[in-house]
């Protein structure tokens, strides 16, 4: 394979070209301290707490997008082909931008420690929707916290950034066809690789080639989203060269609907799913909203949640309910089996060394299926599930028919509550059969105590969970979301 040596993009209005760069180098430290532009803070250092938000712009099918990441833990070698802009790059022929503009007549900042982070997701909303609603802006906005301001003059400067200036105006969009020139002529198939001294980072533009190098270099570290292998380096200071980087890739991040099944690639983030999401699967859309906030969203991918194997990863319980299957790739072979097969025990998949998540196979609901998904978590944004789970149901006839439940956080990896399911397969729908089935929850699980919650408060859960679908789907119980949004009070 022949190798590019060097990684190119444009940071605001320069073009950035590094030939020497080592694996876990982030982009915060890059901007910080090798390009003093410090109006993007370190606040937590682990994706939390938006502080470092900055914009990237990627081209996808000649259209440009800008979405905000965490910069604390993107990695550098992730960018190539990108545009990233920062604060410092905001500008308007009035002066100050709209976004900031609001911030300050709404008295949106106090110690303004947070604020470059906010107006960075504010401005990632705008561009996409000129006229958010409150909970829209609240979505917008689930990755960053501010510690001293509240949140409510933030939302009032959101909802009136119109007054300050049109989105027509605005310089990313009068600029849009230079910096999809800029970024089109760092187009090309060829993949790159850098070493300095020990470390080695290579970035395939193809499929195949991430085949080919991760075949050759099978104890190499993936990196996707680095919403996991970020804070390896920032948290552990894991060292994690040599390096494979999957954001360049070219063609894994399809998503098709065939067969009644919805096929996606590993590379597909969970934001670029949302819009099929709410459309096919729209009993996850809630769920889905919940995990992280907007920025480890645009930033996270299926595959890599999988991939981690984590007993509190929130995609596996929904896609074992709906059947999903996996397909893994090592070099040119590939093979499928049950996602649910995947997690063998803690800490262990049933992942080859050089074999990775190529796709993800999720069978749809049939019109007539009862499906639902539930997270419990102590915060309602941005927070990882103490319990997730998922209940996928068909009659067959007046009797329980097809029946799949999945939790997280009950066990060393996502998992089936088989007994549970056995208890009710076969057996006339009613509160009592599902009451009875309560008692099969301690042959499936025995939980740990951690910093989430307690066993009890696990496994407590996890029953009321069973009979929150049951009331919900079965009978007169309101859902949370109708509640949540009858509450929701619309800010001017
Ligand atoms: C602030 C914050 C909030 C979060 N909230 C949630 C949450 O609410 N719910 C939740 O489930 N998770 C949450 N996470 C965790 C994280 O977003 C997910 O686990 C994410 O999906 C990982 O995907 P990634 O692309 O970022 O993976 P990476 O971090 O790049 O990689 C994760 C692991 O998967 C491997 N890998 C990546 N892609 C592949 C592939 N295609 N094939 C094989 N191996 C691969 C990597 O080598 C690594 O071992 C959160 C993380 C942060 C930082
Ligand atoms: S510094 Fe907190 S999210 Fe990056
Ligand atoms: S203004 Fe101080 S943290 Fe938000």
């Amino acid at each position: 394979m022949d190798f590019d040596s060097k990684i190119s993009f444009w940071l605001n209005d320069e073009k950035i070209e590094l030939d020497k760069l080592n694996s876990d180098q982030t982009l915060l430290d890059f901007l910080r301290l090798e390009k003093t532009l410090r109006g993007t803070k370190e606040g937590c250092a682990e994706g939390d707490c938006g502080a470092c938000t900055v914009l990237v712009g990627r081209l996808k099918k000649g259209k440009l997008r800008y979405q905000g990441v965490n910069a604390c833990i993107s990695f550098v070698a992730s960018l190539h082909g990108t545009h990233i802009v920062t604060i410092e790059h905001l500008k308007s022929d009035q002066g100050q931008h709209p976004i900031q503009q609001a911030m300050v007549e709404h008295h949106g900042s106090q110690c303004g420690f947070c604020t470059p982070g906010f107006v960075m997701s504010l401005y990632a909303m705008w561009m996409e929707n000129a006229d958010p609603t409150t909970a829209e802006i609240e979505e917008a906005l689930q990755g960053n916290l501010c510690r001293c301001t509240g949140y409510q003059p933030i939302v009032k400067a959101a909802r009136n950034i119109a007054k300050f200036g049109s989105l027509e105006q605005d310089f990313l969009v009068k600029e849009r066809q230079q910096n999809i020139d800029r970024l089109q002529a760092l187009e090309n198939n060829t993949p790159i690789a850098i070493s300095q001294g020990d470390d080695q980072v290579f970035v395939p533009k193809t499929k195949a080639q991430l085949a080919e190098l991760y075949a050759a270099h099978p104890d190499a570290t993936l990196v996707a989203g680095a919403t996991d292998v970020g804070l390896w380096v920032t948290k552990f200071m894991r060292p994690i060269s040599p390096s494979i980087f999957l954001t360049a890739l070219n063609d894994f991040d399809a998503v098709q609907e065939k067969d009644g099944q919805l096929i996606i690639d590993g590379g597909v983030t969970y934001t670029d799913l949302l819009p099929l999401i709410d459309e096919k699967l729209p009993q996850l859309s809630t769920y889905w909203r919940r995990i992280g906030g907007a920025q480890v969203r645009n930033m996270g991918t299926i595959g890599g949640n999988i991939a981690n194997g984590s007993p509190i990863g929130d995609t596996p319980p929904p896609l074992i309910a709906l059947g999903a299957t996996i397909t893994l790739q090592k070099g040119e072979e590939t093979r499928q089996l049950p996602l649910e097969k995947f997690f063998i025990d803690y800490g262990k998949q049933d992942r080859a060394p050089g074999e990775f998540v190529a796709q993800i196979q999720v069978p749809l609901p049939k019109p007539e299926a009862h499906f639902a998904t539930y997270k419990i978590s102590k915060r309602r944004d941005e927070d990882i599930s103490s319990v997730a789970a998922a209940f996928y149901l068909e009659m067959g006839g007046d009797k329980i028919g097809a029946l799949r439940i999945a939790y997280g956080g009950m066990a060393g990896v996502p998992k089936r509550a088989s007994h549970v399911e056995a208890a009710l397969n076969g057996k006339l729908l009613t509160r009592d059969t599902f009451e009875n089935a309560l008692n099969a929850f301690d042959q499936d699980f025995t939980p740990l105590t951690d910093m989430r919650a307690s066993a009890t408060y696990r496994q407590q859960v996890a029953k009321n969970l069973l009979l929150r679908f049951y009331d919900q789907h079965f009978g007169e119980a309101e859902s949370l979301d109708t509640l949540r949004q009858a509450a929701l009070v619309e800010v001017n």
